[in-house]
This record gives C-alpha cells, structure tokens and sequence, in this order.
C-alpha cells in the first residue's frame, strides 16, 4: 500500500506561467498532491505555490568539505612526519604550504560528492527508484508548462480534477503518464559504454582516454642523460644520506676513538629481565662461538691451528670497558674481531652488552687475561 506502483501520475499543460501558477495554487487548495511542475524557465513565487520547504542541500557539501580537509591534512602530517618522514633540504616536516594543494583538491572533491550524495538522498534517487514520469512534454523546454499531479489513492476525484483543470484554462491533460522511454536510453548507453574498448584486437585496450598517463616515457636506467650532473641516469644518492632506519656510526677505527665513543654513547636499552633475555640470544647466537659462553674466550671455533685465543670479555680490562666502547667494537670490529654491524641491530648490541655486563659480574674467575 502507498508505494510508487500504487500511484498514477497526471500531467497537466499549461500555455502560460501565470496559468501555471494559480493552477498549482488552486490545485493544492483543493487538495490535489502537486508533485513536479516542469517549466521551460523558472517561475517567480513558484517553489511558494509548490509549498516547497528551503533547500538543505547545502549542509551535503559542508560536511563533505570539512571531512575532506580534515582527511587532507591528518593524511598528510602522518604521512609526512609519522609514517615516512623525509627531511627535504631542512624544512619543517609539517610545512603548511606544501600541504595547501591536496587538502585544497581533497576538500573541492569531498564536498562535490558530497553534493551528488546528497541530491541523490534529497531527491529519493536510489537504485529501486522507480522513475514514473520519465518523459517530458516534448515542448515543455519550448513553450510548455507541466504540472504533475499524483493520484495516490481512492479519494482521488478524478470527474472534479477534470472540472478544475478545464476551468483553470488547460490545454490537454495527460492520464497516466508513464514510459519506458528514460530505461531505454540508460540500456543503450550502457551498452555504448561497455562495447566502447572492444574495438581491439589481443590483450591491447580499445580506446585509452589518457594515453599519455598510461605509457609514459621513463629513461631506462643505465642510458646516458644529459639532464643530470653526472651525465647517467642512475644516480647515487647525495653525499651524506642516511637509509631510513640506519643508524650513523660517526666514529674511526683507534683505540683513540673506542674510547671516545665509550664517553659519547650511553646505552639507552634497560637491565630488564626480557631484554638482558633478548641480549643472551644475540651473544649465544653471534658472540659466543668465540667469546665463549661465559665470555671466557673459549668459544667452539678457538683452538690451536684454529682461530686464535680473543680477549677475555670478563677480564679487569674489558670490564673497564664503557658500554659506548664495546657497542664501537661491535660495530666497527677490533684487530681480528670482524665487524659485526650487518649481523646484529644496533638495540640488539645495547642488549648484548647488558647481557655480558651480566656475565662478567657473574665470573669469579675472571678468565685468561
Ligand atoms: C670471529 C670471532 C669473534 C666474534 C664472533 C666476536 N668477537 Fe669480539 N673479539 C674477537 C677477537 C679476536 C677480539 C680481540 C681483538 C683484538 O685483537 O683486540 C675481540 C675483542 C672483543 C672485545 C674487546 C675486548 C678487549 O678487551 O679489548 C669486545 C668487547 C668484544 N670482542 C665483544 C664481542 C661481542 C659483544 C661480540 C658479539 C656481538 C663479539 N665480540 C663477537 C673475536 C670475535
């Protein structure tokens, strides 16, 4: 009851707009439903006579545009200073005008879907939508004026309607207006849409909009280009770039810098049970097949005609050691001890330091000098 299939529309031409405009009047004092007037221009005091209420349609876009600001500029801090931050010739990280396109773009395309949503929604355009009075008066964009009025249920008075229509001067009346013209044409441009790129022949697409967007024109890396400096294409990358997540080791290999770096660095990783848990996995795994397990210097691969004897880690000297001194070694290697950068993270190497801390307090001994 009371849906779209229930209803019938009627059409109403009128020759002039001021014809029109007591006809809607007159028609809804009598309690016709009016609901659309079609005019080739639109009629002062009209949207009035239709009891039209003041369009909110504009709360769509504000809304749209406030979200696609905010998106815009949450997007890109985060990007910018959280997820990936690159510093671009030291400017700020959050540089407000650098941020002014995209949030300007994002928000114009916010609030302009927001706009279409929102006349959908407003307009009760959904794809159930029934479309009833779907084609015009042919002169209605002429010299035409159409008021649809619907016959919703059986108090409609179809011999008064007739009467009032006459006497307000209209030229004919359409009963029942209905036609499948509109579901045609959306059939027959669908299909012009989806045969569009089957002109081709093989795995090539039929027509490319932006072929220029498509394939592009990139220099292959290795070809000379002289556009840049160096006269290649691939460059490397400026002098004093650091990879993300790779921590700078400023320090030369001397005993002179070991112990500099044992002044400057501190060891920032805590004596927490989980990490010195941590610190004895890194030794056992990448320390002790020299070091030994209690750092003895009596690993698996030391022994005569083998690897020769390296210094007790729990002898006096290396407990004297300052953390920054050991987490140098690591890094850079001492004498025959390689460097062991590639294999061990630097906050596993603050672990593994805490974790032969351990191991010294715990030797009585104090092994082979
Ligand atoms: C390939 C064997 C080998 C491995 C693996 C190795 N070291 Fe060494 N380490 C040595 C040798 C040999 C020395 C003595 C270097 C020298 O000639 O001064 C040494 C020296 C050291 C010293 C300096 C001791 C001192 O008294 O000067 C420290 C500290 C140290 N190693 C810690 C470690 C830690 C921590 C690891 C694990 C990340 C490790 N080493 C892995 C062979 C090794």
């Amino acid at each position: 009851m009371g849906s779209t299939e229930n209803k019938r529309y009627h059409a109403i031409v009128f020759d002039c707009p001021e014809q029109t405009l007591t006809g809607v009047r007159e028609l809804r004092k009598a309690g016709f439903i009016v609901d659309d007037v079609h005019t080739p221009f639109p009629i002062h005091g009209m949207p009035e006579a239709m009891g039209l209420r003041d369009t909110r349609l504009a709360y769509g876009p504000l809304v749209g545009g406030i979200v696609g600001l905010a998106f815009a500029i949450w997007l890109q801090i985060w990007t910018h200073s959280v997820s990936w931050p690159i510093n671009i010739g030291g400017k700020s990280m959050t540089a407000i005008p650098a941020i002014i396109p995209v949030s300007f773009e994002l928000t114009v395309l916010l609030a302009g879907i927001a706009t279409v949503v929102a006349l959908f929604w407003a307009c009760r355009l959904r794809p159930s939508t029934k479309i009833p009075t779907s084609q015009p008066h042919i002169r209605v964009n002429d010299d035409r004026f159409v008021v649809v009025v619907i016959e919703q249920d059986g108090s409609f008075l179809m011999s008064e309607f007739r009467a009032l229509t006459t006497e307000l001067g209209s030229a004919e009346l359409h009963e029942s207006w209905r036609s499948t013209w509109s579901l045609l044409l959306v059939v027959v441009i669908f299909s012009l849409t989806m045969f569009s790129g089957c002109r081709a022949s093989g795995d090539e697409p039929g027509y490319v909009v932006t072929p220029g967007m498509v394939t592009s024109v990139p220099w292959d890396p290795y070809e000379p280009n002289e556009l840049t400096s160096t006269g290649l294409t691939l460059l490397s990358p400026p002098e004093g770039t650091i990879p993300m997540g790779f921590t700078p080791h400023a320090y030369g290999v001397t005993p002179e810098e070991t112990a500099r770096a044992g002044r400057e660095l501190r060891n920032k990783v805590s004596n927490t049970p989980k990490e010195l848990a941590r610190g004895k996995w890194v030794y056992n795994t990448y320390c002790s097949l020299c070091h030994g397990p209690r750092g003895e210097g009596d690993g698996s691969v030391i022994g005569a005609g083998r690897f020769p004897n390296p210094a007790s880690l729990v002898a006096k000297r290396a407990k004297k050691l300052a953390d920054g001194s050991i987490y140098h070694i690591i890094t850079v290697g001492q004498g025959l001890m390689p460097s062991h950068a590639v294999q061990v993270a630097p906050t596993d190497r603050w672990r593994a330091i805490r974790y032969v801390r351990k191991l010294q307090t715990a030797s009585v001994g104090g092994g082979k000098p």
